[in-house]
């Protein structure tokens, strides 16, 4: 057996096996990659005995959104969807120690086992959850004048992604990054009988392509998630 270096659980939820190369690729890159990370896997060890869905983004998904953090110089950092604190471990790593991540969460379960998880990772000083629907919590930092987030990370119920996407510009500088989960899910985007989470995916490309203030791309991915991909926008400058 070869080593597991980041905690890869296999099942993406919502259908759509990956195909096990994919996967023994993903564990290629990953164990030549990716070092092996108690905290990491003791996350997602912890969200599992809480009985938390396992739809984290895998390892390797990670450690791209903490590149893309790395690379944006991020300073503040917005996430829609905590779930257990996985993909904020990732981002939180990218921030200097004055930095911010701020993560919306409607459940307070998930809030929990995430502070807890954050805690572990030393992150508790950078990493601040909120609970609520994460519209009304944006809403809440817009009001505010928050200052703006140098990248903000979509990952929660797929039907409001365009609701989050239009406070995340006012939630932006220029050159921010906007990063959206679950563009493609399974090629199920281009389904005769679109469902919700489609139909999210639609309106929210719709409104990127009509928005003049981003530039956006799509990346596919395969890997252990099955197939899926992220939505990278950037807000001009
Ligand atoms: N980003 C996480 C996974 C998030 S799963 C990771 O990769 O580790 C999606 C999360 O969004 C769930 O915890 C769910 O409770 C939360 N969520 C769903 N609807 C929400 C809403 N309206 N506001 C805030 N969070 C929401
Ligand atoms: C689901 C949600 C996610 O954010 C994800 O990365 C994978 C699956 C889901 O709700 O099925
Ligand atoms: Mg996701």
């Amino acid at each position: 057996m070869t080593p597991r270096v980041s905690g890869r659980r296999l099942g993406s939820a919502g259908g759509g096996e990956p195909d096990p190369a994919w996967v023994a690729v993903e564990d290629w890159f990953d164990e030549r990659f990716l070092s092996p990370d108690e905290v990491l896997e003791q996350a997602l060890a912890a969200s599992d005995a809480a009985g938390l869905p396992p739809i984290a983004v895998s390892a390797s998904q990670g450690a791209l959104l903490q590149s893309l953090a790395l690379a944006m110089g991020a300073r503040r950092i917005l996430e829609v969807g905590t779930l257990g604190g996985y993909s904020a471990i990732w981002l939180g790593r990218a921030l200097p120690a004055d930095g911010q991540l701020v993560s919306c969460e409607i459940d307070r379960k998930h809030a929990e086992v995430a502070r807890a998880n954050l805690a572990r990772a030393g992150l508790a000083d950078r990493v601040k959850v909120i609970v609520g629907a994460a519209v009304q919590t944006l809403d809440r930092l817009i009001d505010a004048s928050a200052d703006p987030f140098d990248v903000t990370f979509i990952d929660a119920d797929k039907p409001s992604n365009a609701d989050y996407v239009a406070r995340a510009i006012l939630l932006s500088r220029p050159g921010s990054l906007i990063v959206i989960d679950n563009v493609v899910r399974h090629g199920r985007i281009l389904a005769a009988d679109p469902d919700g989470n489609a139909r999210g995916v639609h309106r929210v490309v719709d409104l990127i392509a009509a928005e003049p203030r981003l530039s956006a791309t799509a990346v596919q991915t395969v890997g252990s998630k099955g197939w899926d991909g992220f939505i990278l926008a950037r807000v001009a400058g």
